[in-house]
């Protein structure tokens, strides 16, 4: 199927060519840049490049090719470092140099590597849709190979196999692949959704213990310029407590992403104490690559993630930013003339976040596993207004809000979550775990520690008319242990030891503070003045 470019406007391409469909992808040019069919048109349709469109002429020719933009599934997606088209970037720098130029068509699995596969079903045994074949050796993990046929099974390699021939064949003549291509704006099927309920650990003292965050949640991370969103990112894909992470750099800065990749290399998981790397997978669209891939590529990650996700693992999907995102959609959408809507977001911003949110949860797989699929994801609101429609539209659609506050920022209080007005609907679940798991103290912990900084704020207003020594010694403790619990609890500094933080440190932190600041206020009511007790 071919056709011949009409027009070309940024990065759309309108183009004369029968039989397209709606989201197919197309090969535009001699070049061969990759595009998505975006609008159907009378006599052909409108195309999103989503690379360099610079160069393009009219007439040169445009190949469809039947299929929908998608992703390849398979072992070896582990470690890898991907651009928002899922090209990996380290074998493409090793073919064709680092200076990527349009076009290039390479698979993201290597086909030339050999996998050890160890088959759970026989020859002749009946197999249905959703049962495990057997596994793949990726690293520490078993990469399960799901059934996508019912039929009885002819032959099933065992051992040392490679993806560049089938793996096995059903009697039918069926042959079974050792991957997969999936389309990446169609969410991977599973039986049925579960409630979210175990806590997703992060490392993060602030985050574990006042602002939970669930295995299938969603939370974002709002805030403006330079308040720690990208190293609160971070430092969340190096601690969280997960079995996979899929980390996006979504059109922030190149050299971010080239630092963290670099510092994963060394660093090991604190939970299972094996290579960091081995667990992740990056996805690269930074602010120096092309802007319209940006669109597909918190799409490509999520099919990857859902494809682990698939196989009862529990994976994080970490973008920064889901802002720039959002600006990628507005300049497709004003390529395409559509209405705009709020600040020049098309209509459709706020449905299309929700429904990338929705391919977050827990889920029962079909072949009878849980697996997880959870998000954290900053914004980067222009001038940190949080009433601007793309914090707007997620506030709606996810359990989380990590308000990182400008002032905290200034003063050095890092991760500068704002303690007031931040907010997490997967507290009370997380409670009931750390209350069974850990300690029945953690949940009066975090009473103890909301009222102190609650009570702080309306003894700073008093302190403003009388001044702090006109305070009772009994509420000057009370700002005293305040200021402990936010300089010496909630700060965590990314560049040290401290910067992971597991549960039973996080709550030996809070009861230590909450100790001294017992015996304190027992000596001040025994007639001790503070300045005696703690001079
Ligand atoms: N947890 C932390 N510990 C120590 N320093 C931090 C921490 N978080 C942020 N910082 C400091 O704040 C600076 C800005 O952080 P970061 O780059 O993450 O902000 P950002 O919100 O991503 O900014 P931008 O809006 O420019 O993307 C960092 O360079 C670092 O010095
Ligand atoms: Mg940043």
């Amino acid at each position: 199927m071919t056709g011949r470019i009409d027009g070309i406007s940024g990065p759309t391409v309108n183009v004369k060519m029968p039989g397209l469909r709606l989201y197919d992808r197309v090969y535009v040019g001699h070049a061969m840049l990759t595009g998505e069919v975006v609008r159907l048109a009378k006599q052909g349709a409108v195309i999103q490049v989503y690379e360099n469109t610079a160069g393009l002429a009219m007439g040169e020719p445009v190949r469809g090719a039947g299929l929908p933009l998608a992703v390849r599934l398979g072992p070896g997606l582990l470690s890898g470092i991907f651009d928002g088209l899922q090209r990996p970037l380290q074998r493409l720098k090793e073919e064709i140099g680092p200076f990527i130029t349009g076009g290039q068509e390479i698979s993201a699995l290597d086909y030339t590597r050999k996998f050890h596969f160890f088959p759970q079903k026989n020859k002749g045994e009946e197999v249905k849709q959703g049962d495990i074949l057997g596994y793949f050796a990726e690293g520490a993990f078993k990469h399960h190979l799901v059934s996508r046929w019912n039929g009885t099974l002819a032959w099933l390699v065992s051992g040392a196999c490679r993806l560049d021939s089938p793996i096995g064949r059903f009697e039918d003549g069926t042959e079974i692949p050792g991957s997969l291509e999936w389309p990446v704006r169609v969410p991977r099927p599973y039986r049925r959704k579960l409630t979210v309920s175990d806590p997703l650990l992060t490392g993060q003292r602030c985050v574990d213990f006042l602002f939970p965050m669930a295995r299938g949640g969603t939370v974002i991370l709002p805030g403006g310029f330079g308040t720690g969103k990208t190293i609160l990112e971070q430092s969340i894909a190096k601690f969280a407590d997960v079995d996979i992470v899929v980390y996006v750099g979504c059109g922030e800065r190149g050299n971010e992403m080239a630092e963290l990749i670099d510092e994963f290399g060394g660093l090991n998981d604190p939970w299972t104490g094996r290579k960091l790397m081995e667990r992740t997978i990056f996805v690269a669209n930074t602010s120096n690559m092309p802007v319209a891939a940006r669109e597909a590529s918190i799409y490509t990650a999520v099919s990857m993630a859902e494809y682990y996700r698939d196989m009862g693992l529990n994976v994080l999907l970490l973008a920064d930013s889901l802002s720039r995102w959002a600006e990628a959609l507005r300049e497709i959408s004003s390529s395409l003339e559509e209405m705009p809507g709020e600040e020049g977001y098309p209509t459709y911003l706020a449905s299309r976040l929700s429904s990338f949110f929705e391919r977050a949860g827990t889920v029962e797989t079909l072949s009878g596993a849980t697996g997880s699929l959870s998000m954290i994801l900053s914004v980067s609101p222009p001038g940190g207004d949080f009433t601007e429609p793309v914090t707007q539209a997620c506030m709606r659609a996810t359990g989380g809000f990590l308000m990182l506050d400008t002032t905290l920022a200034h003063r050095r209080h890092f991760p500068a979550i704002n303690w007031l007005q931040s907010y997490s609907l997967y507290e009370k679940s997380a409670m009931a775990y750390f209350n069974g798991s850990l300690s029945p103290a953690w949940e009066e912990a975090i009473r103890r520690c909301r009222d102190i900084l609650s009570r702080e704020m309306s003894l700073t207003a008093v302190a403003e008319i009388v001044g702090h020594d006109g305070l009772q010694d009994a509420d000057r403790l009370l700002m005293r242990t305040a200021e402990t619990i936010r300089q010496e609890f909630l700060c965590q500094n990314a560049y040290t030891e401290d910067a992971f933080s597991p549960p039973e440190k996080t709550l030996a932190a809070i009861a230590a503070i909450l100790q001294g600041h017992d015996s304190a206020a027992e000596k001040i009511t025994k007639g001790g003045t503070l300045d005696e007790i703690v001079p």
